[in-house]
């Protein structure tokens, strides 16, 4: 049987970093598993930068300053003290990333260029061109490389091991064999990413985005934390929802309607584009609600204007957007303006971190970090730049206490983790030998339709009642869904199965907290409570799992110095 120290899940710009630091941190054996190969995880999609008061391009910037901005973008619904933390690591994270050989574009002096990005008072995002997460993976893979970590490229996911409230290992498939192995593992670190394909082809995120760490947590006992704040990026290309970097307005370009309008001086007359994702999404949104789009229906869009940004410009700092744009929705940015509409970008919500100084969760040995993780840094709305920075440095913490915990344990007995893959082992063999019933692809369709129609970037009460309704009799169509493939190899018509089964369960805890969250903050907009509720709600959605029921409490909010204010840009 397999047996590692650390077993981390997920190769993004976290899982990356939790292996490289535990496997620097003694004689452990560490592996980093994923299903897909490392340097294509979600982080490769990230273009803008990440941010770190670095204080490069502008002094009177300070680490003070970026914890103010990151908890009023968060809408108040932060933690301070986790902020507080996060913003503090960020400059010696950078610089070691930098260390390591990311090729970060520079200033003339020679250090690290950074960009003005959405809801920030300082320019202090540290950029490499627009394809910061490809470069940062590539750096990091070759340091997992050099320091012996174990890759298992391509094995997925199917369940955590836990016994007396304890992570004990893991369930999972070769996906090159089909073989289902037991692994145990004295910690795991999840490091798995967001959930954003439950909105299907409306999503920034990669196709490996369906939420299989925080439905694994889920269901062994582990919470959902406001689950229902999903991230709308305001510049999604119109026809596919791929990722147009803020660094696009960053650089200077304008969002424009059809009567040629530079409409954000409406909603933020002072920061324009520049205000925060959640302000600049919802006004998007209301412009094409009142009109003043271009196109119809699901199809409908603003433009992003770069022309006067220059060619130069252009190439030197946006040179993934021009070929993405061209390529994808066959329009040259320094001659035509792009289509763009909100897309989902982010989960804000996800696995419970208890501790914000380990990553730990209430199941022993068990960790979480990056997009899975909520260890509520960004409350309702995250800040541009901040994710790949949450990636990193929480990627760091995780890695160290779950090498730290596994030094002072020991492995359990092998019973629970065979027991539960021969489980899995009769899943399989169910799972694939069904014929008649709804396909993957119908059941996913229709989540994805019901979830942008009614849980999209405005909602309301109706709207999400019916979601509740349709996500409910999907769960139920789900138990007959049909894979259509016996075969063993690469068997993605079951691996996909599964996914959809995770993208189910999250979407689930998603409608719950939307619905019971009667009032609006941040990315969660509600038509019918337009206002912030600071005394009903200035506190976390936790949703755990209890038999098959899901139950929903909450908890405060941490606040330190930063008394809850209204919101202006
Ligand atoms: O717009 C972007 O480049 C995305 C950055 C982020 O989500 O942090």
């Amino acid at each position: 049987m397999l047996k590692y120290d650390v077993l981390v899940i997920g190769s993004g710009g976290a899982g990356m970093q939790a292996a490289l630091v535990a496997a620097k941190s003694g004689e452990l054996n560490v592996a980093l598993m994923t299903k897909v190969f490392p340097t294509r995880s979600a982080t490769c999609c990230a273009q803008g930068g990440t941010n770190a008061a670095l204080r490069n391009v502008d002094k009177s910037d300070s680490i003070e300053k970026h914890a103010f901005d990151t908890i009023k973008g968060s809408d108040f619904l932060a933690d301070q003290d986790a902020v507080e933390f996060f913003v503090s690591l960020l400059p010696e994270t950078i610089l070691e990333l930098d260390y390591f050989g990311v090729p970060f574009s520079r200033l003339e002096d020679g250090t690290i260029a950074q960009r003005p990005f959405g809801g920030q008072s300082h320019p202090r995002t540290c950029y490499s061109a627009d394809k910061i997460g490809a470069v940062v993976l590539h750096t990091l893979y070759e340091q997992c490389l050099k320091n012996q970590v174990n890759i298992l490229t391509e094995w997925f996911l199917l369940d955590l091991v836990v016994e007396n409230e304890q992570i004990i290992g893991v369930v999972a498939m070769n996906m090159k064999t089909g073989d289902i192995h037991p692994i145990l593992a004295k910690a795991v670190v999840l490091a798995t990413g967001g959930a954003g394909r439950v909105y299907w082809n409306r999503t920034t995120n990669p196709f490996a985005s369906t939420g299989d760490g925080m439905a694994a947590a889920f269901r062994v006992g582990v919470a959902l934390k406001d689950p229902e704040f999903v991230q709308f990026h305001p510049t999604g290309l119109a026809g596919t929802g791929i990722l147009m970097s803020e660094a696009c307005r960053g650089e200077g370009g304008y969002l424009l309607n059809n009567k040629g309008e530079r409409f954000m001086q409406r909603y933020a007359p002072e920061k324009m584009e520049l205000a925060t994702r959640d302000l600049v999404s919802q006004a998007i949104e209301t412009e094409i609600k009142e009109g003043r789009g271009f196109g119809e229906g699901i199809n409908a869009y603003v433009l992003l204007d770069l022309r006067h940004l220059g060619r130069e410009k252009i190439l030197e700092r946006l040179p993934q957007i021009r070929e993405l744009a061209i390529q994808f929705e066959g329009i040259d940015p320094i001659e035509q303006p792009i289509p763009v509409r909100p897309s989902c970008h982010y989960s804000m919500g996800g696995i419970d971190v208890i501790d914000y100084k380990t990553c730990a969760t209430v199941v022993k040995g068990l960790y979480a970090a990056g997009e899975c993780s909520c260890i509520s840094i960004h409350g309702a709305n995250r800040l541009g730049g901040n994710s790949t920075a949450e990636a990193v440095a929480f990627g760091k913490v995780a890695g160290k206490a779950a090498a730290e915990y596994a030094q002072n344990v020991g492995f359990s007995s092998e019973k629970k983790v065979n027991e539960c893959a021969k489980k899995w082992e009769n899943e399989y063999n169910i799972a694939v030998s069904r014929t008649n019933g709804p396909s993957v692809a119908s059941i996913r369709s229709r989540l994805a339709e019901t979830m942008w129609l009614n849980v999209g970037v405005f909602r309301k009460e109706k709207e999400m009642l019916q979601a509740a309704k349709d996500v409910d009799a999907l769960i139920e169509e789900y138990k007959y869904c049909v894979v259509g493939d016996k075969n063993r190899i690469y068997n993605t018509a079951f691996t996909q199965y599964i996914e959809l089964g995770n993208m189910l369960t999250v979407a689930k805890a998603i409608v719950i907290g939307a619905l019971n969250r009667r009032e609006s903050r941040g990315s969660h907009k509600r038509e019918d409570y337009p206002q912030r509720d600071d005394k009903n709600y200035l506190k976390h959605t936790i949703i755990t799992l209890e038999g098959s029921e899901y139950k929903l409490s909450y908890r405060p909010v941490v606040i330190t110095k930063y008394q809850p204010a209204e919101r202006r840009y």
